[in-house]
Parts: C-alpha cells; structure tokens; sequence
C-alpha cells in the first residue's frame, strides 16, 4: 500500500480557515515536507496546479508556485520518492509538457509522473483569455484522451502524427524518451472522469469522503474499478484524506473544531460559485460536492480526526477497502504532521508494517 503528500504548493494547504496555520508556499517548505516523506519511506509527493485563488481574509489560494518548476527543483533534492506534477491541460500543449516530463526524468530517472488536469473553476483561464466557453465542460475528458494520447506517443516512440478534433500533430518529434514510461494520474469523480482514468490512468484519485468515515468511499473506489475492469487495465486508487493528529482524540477534535468555527465563509462562497459553472456535473462530481456553503472549510476533503492511535486505525480501516493501492494525505500543519505521521501513526500502521525507515 503507496502512501503519499499532497504538498502545500498553495497557501495555507488545503485548510479554508482564519483559525488553521497561515503560511505561504515556498520551495524551502515544500522541500522541508518531501525530504521529510522520503525519510519515512512515503512513496510519492504531488503538487496541484491551480492559477486563481478564492481571495477572502485569508487570501486563500492567492499565492501558488507553479507545479512542474516546483517538481523539477524537488526531482534535485531527492533521491527514492516517485514525484508527481499537474498539467492544466487547457494552460500547456501536450508536446511540451512531454518534454517537461522528460527533462525532469532525467533529474529523477524513473521517479517522475503527470497528474492530467482538466479544470473546474473558469476564473483561472478566462483571467488569461483562454477559456474556451462553459461548454469545455462537456467535452473535456475528450480533450484529455487526445492530450494523453499525443503525450504516450511523444514518450513511447518519439514522435507524434496524432490527428484528432482538438490537436493535431505534424511529425511532432520529440527526443531524448524518457528512462522509462511516464505514469500518468488522473482525479476524475465523475462517470467520464473515471472512463478516461480507466483509460490512461496509471492511477486515479478518489476523494475520501466524511470526517472519520474511512471507508465511506468505498463505491466510488468500485465505481473506478469497474472502469477499469471494462477498460481491461489495471488502475489503482489513491484516496484524499486529510490527517489531524494529535495525543489524544478530544486534542484533535478541538483543533479541528476551532478550523471549523474559523471558517473563511467570503473565500468558500467564491469556491462554491466557480464549481457551481459546470452545471452538467453529475451527483458524484467534485463540482457539486465544493458548491456547499461552510461545510468545506477541509475543501469537503475525506478528514481524519484523532489521536496517533485512531488514526492509524481508521488508515489501516481506508487501505482495506477493495481497488485501494494508495492514500495521499493532507494535514493541517504539513511539517509537524509528517512528523506525527512517519513516528507516531506509521509504526501502528498493518497496512505499512513493512516500512523500513533508514537511521538518522
Ligand atoms: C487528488 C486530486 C488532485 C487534483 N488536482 C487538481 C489540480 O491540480 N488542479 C485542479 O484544477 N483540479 C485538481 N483536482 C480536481 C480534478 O482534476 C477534477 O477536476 C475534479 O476531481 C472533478 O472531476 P470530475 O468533474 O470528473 O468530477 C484534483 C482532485 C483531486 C482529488
């Protein structure tokens, strides 16, 4: 079972409060969080693209690195953990970002793989002139398959003749390939999201759902292998969760009450605006799911809540679930929470018992 970080490329993670930690991103933190994951053994660390924060007090996911430069100075840094950047495949043509890929795999030979954006907040592309008009949401996973399609072509042979709809190649070369294929990871919800995950995903994401429900994604993980199973690929799921640790349960309640009660109720009203656009999201869409007034101040992430000891339990309880191959985790303090995670809640951990950390 893979276990991975979600690392805070925006501000203030993934937390819409006025009572959570205030930070900005840097490259000094984010690598401070990924050093710290390689030394407890975590398997993998992704970062998030996102353009346009949601403003409001906290000027939440107003400040934001940009994911592949990001990655590219981790890929440096490291030396065992697979490391994943987002493509806002609307932002980037596909013969580029197979280069990008590329030149970060020869940074981390074998250690590099794309998470395929397709977008959900308008806002971040029409500030830019580039947002083809709300009827991209019907067709966006199309636009990915071709994205996809031209990115497995450029890295499998080196060139590309691709003709479809929305991108068409000429002789597109691209060389060196890399040292070996690409993963690709995918975080559909939806029917689609999921068919096109089954499709060319190597991986994809299924938001764990509830405070202290682990299991209580469990259809959407049948849901994707299902896909899969139709597809005739193999495609794990990596569950979202966010981890609140603390001694005891009644400790990490409180501070989890406390980010609720401090919710940053100007920057969630935007949020749910920009997922309320795609008004042909489906019930199991992320778009619905973001477009709840307070509810979200965890992003309506799946959140864990307890002590190191419950924790571990209710991870153990998640990585149980049929199709799971991985967690990804958020916390509310990244540095702090590693360090609760990788001495206090791994070791309790079945589903890591064979997780063997290095000595100082
Ligand atoms: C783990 C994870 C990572 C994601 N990363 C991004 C991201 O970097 N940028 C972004 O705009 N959306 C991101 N999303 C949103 C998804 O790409 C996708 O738009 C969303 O899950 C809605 O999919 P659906 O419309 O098929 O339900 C992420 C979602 C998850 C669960």
């Amino acid at each position: 079972m893979d276990m991975g970080v979600f690392i805070p490329i925006g501000n203030n993670g993934w937390l819409i409060s006025k009572a959570s930690p205030q930070y900005k991103p840097s490259f000094e933190l984010n690598k401070q969080i990924v050093l710290k994951a390689e030394h407890y053994g975590l398997d993998f660390a992704l970062s998030m693209v996102k353009h346009r924060g949601f403003g409001g007090e906290t000027e939440f996911w107003d400040y934001n690195l940009e994911s592949f430069t990001l990655m590219s100075a981790l890929a440096a840094v490291t030396s065992k953990i697979k490391l994943f950047a987002s493509t806002a495949i609307l932002t980037l043509p596909p013969a580029l970002v197979a280069r990008m890929a590329t030149t970060i795999d020869s940074v981390a030979p074998g250690r590099f793989g794309v998470n395929i954006v397709t977008g959900w907040a308008p806002a971040e592309y029409t500030q830019m002139g580039i947002w083809p008009g709300n009827e991209y949401f019907g067709y966006r996973y199309d636009y990915a398959s071709e994205y996809c399609q031209v990115l497995k072509d450029l890295w499998g042979t080196g060139s590309s003749d691709f003709k479809g709809e929305h991108f068409q190649m000429d002789d597109c070369m691209m060389k060196p390939m890399p040292s070996k294929p690409i993963e690709m990871v995918a975080a559909g919800q939806s029917e689609r999201g999921m068919e096109f995950s089954a499709t060319y995903a190597n991986y994809s994401f299924v938001m764990g759902m509830g405070i202290n429900t682990p299991t209580a994604f469990a259809p959407v993980a049948k849901q994707l292998s299902d896909a899969a199973e139709k597809a005739g690929r193999d495609v794990g799921a990596y569950v979202l969760f966010m981890v609140i640790s603390d001694e005891t349960d009644e400790k990490a309640e409180a501070k989890w009450e406390s980010f609720r009660l401090g919710a940053d109720m100007e920057a969630l009203k935007y949020m749910g605006v920009q997922g309320a656009q795609d008004d042909q999201a489906g019930d199991g869409a992320t778009a619905k799911a973001i477009n709840l007034p307070e509810g979200a101040v965890n992003f309506n992430m799946g959140t864990i809540v307890g002590s190191y000891e419950s924790c571990a339990r209710m991870l153990d309880e998640a990585a149980a679930v049929p199709g799971v191959k991985g967690i990804m985790m958020t916390f509310d303090d990244f540095l702090v929470g590693m360090d609760d995670f990788g001495t206090k809640i791994q070791p309790l951990m079945q589903s890591r018992s064979s997780v063997q950390i290095a000595a100082e």
